[in-house]
């Protein structure tokens, strides 16, 4: 699936979402003045923790995710970005716990030193992953006999060196959207469930705990990342929105937030 145009928003008439799944997307680096936009929208406790990162870019992909998180849910909620309270469970998935007019809506974010991304949904849990594609990776090595099954190596196997690290990479954002939909993280064996991300959508074995029906995305238009979304079925249709817009241009939340 090829999606990487932003499709047009309102961005003037917070509320009106379409039945699906909203992606806004954002590129992590950031002038200084918009990053202090960004942190100045963080509760306290987010702010302390952007303070602890030892990598700048670490910093700028945290402040920023977690600000359009809080502009997106602020966005669609009518509620001020900053009033928005998360709470983790067990394994650490965050959900909103407050204010009411944003507890509808599930939610997952992803980041990476070059972009990151903010799924967004009232149709059941959703899970986002995004990787760059200049990762470096030994696609046959270690960390892929980790984390996938017989059947995904051989698959691997099949490609051409070249071709590998980005199908490798196309499995792993798989698996993660999944652990994140399902609220366990990497809580759960990788090599309980498995892909065909070549099928599309990307065909799915599932844990054998695991009963629900789930729908994949794969988003592999960007030159520069892979993107996987899970969620349960029936598949919907996904929005691709601009996160710097909606971050910086929206007049309306810059009055609500004074970011
Ligand atoms: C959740 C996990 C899949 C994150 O993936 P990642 O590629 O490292 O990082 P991403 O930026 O894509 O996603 C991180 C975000 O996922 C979300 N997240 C964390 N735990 C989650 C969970 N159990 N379910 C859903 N979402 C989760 C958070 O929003 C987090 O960002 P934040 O901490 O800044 O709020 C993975 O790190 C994990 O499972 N961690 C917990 C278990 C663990 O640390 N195991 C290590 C040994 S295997």
């Amino acid at each position: 699936m090829s999606l990487d145009r932003p499709q047009a928003l309102d961005i003037g008439d917070p509320g009106r979402l379409e039945p699906g799944i909203h992606l806004w997307f954002a590129a992590s680096s950031r002038r200084n003045q918009q990053l202090e936009r960004c942190y100045s929208c963080l509760s306290p406790d987010e702010q302390d923790h952007a303070n602890r990162f030892f990598f700048e870019r670490d910093r700028a992909s945290y402040v920023i995710v977690h600000a359009l998180l809080r502009v997106a849910l602020s966005f669609v909620s009518g509620c001020d970005p900053r009033s928005l309270l998360f709470e983790r469970g067990r394994w650490g998935r965050p959900r909103v716990e407050a204010p009411p007019d944003a507890l509808p809506y599930s939610f997952s974010l992803s980041h990476t030193d070059s972009l990151v991304g903010v799924a967004l949904t009232t149709d059941g849990p959703v899970g986002i992953d995004i990787e760059p594609l200049e990762r470096r990776i030994e696609p046959l090595g270690p960390a892929a006999r980790h984390a996938f099954t017989d059947a995904e190596l051989q698959w691997l196997a099949t490609f051409e060196p070249g071709q590998m690290g980005e199908r490798f990479l196309s499995l792993w954002t798989l698996k993660e959207s999944y652990v994140k939909a399902r609220g366990t993280g990497l809580f759960i064996d990788p090599t309980s469930f498995s892909f065909r991300p070549d099928e599309d959508p990307p065909a799915f074995n599932p844990p054998p705990d695991d009963t629900r029906a789930w729908d994949f995305y794969l988003l592999t238009g960007r030159p520069t990342h892979v993107t996987a979304v899970c969620s349960p079925s029936p598949r919907k249709t996904l929005f691709l929105h601009d996160g710097a817009e909606l971050l910086f241009n929206n007049p309306l939340l810059k009055r609500r937030a004074a970011v």
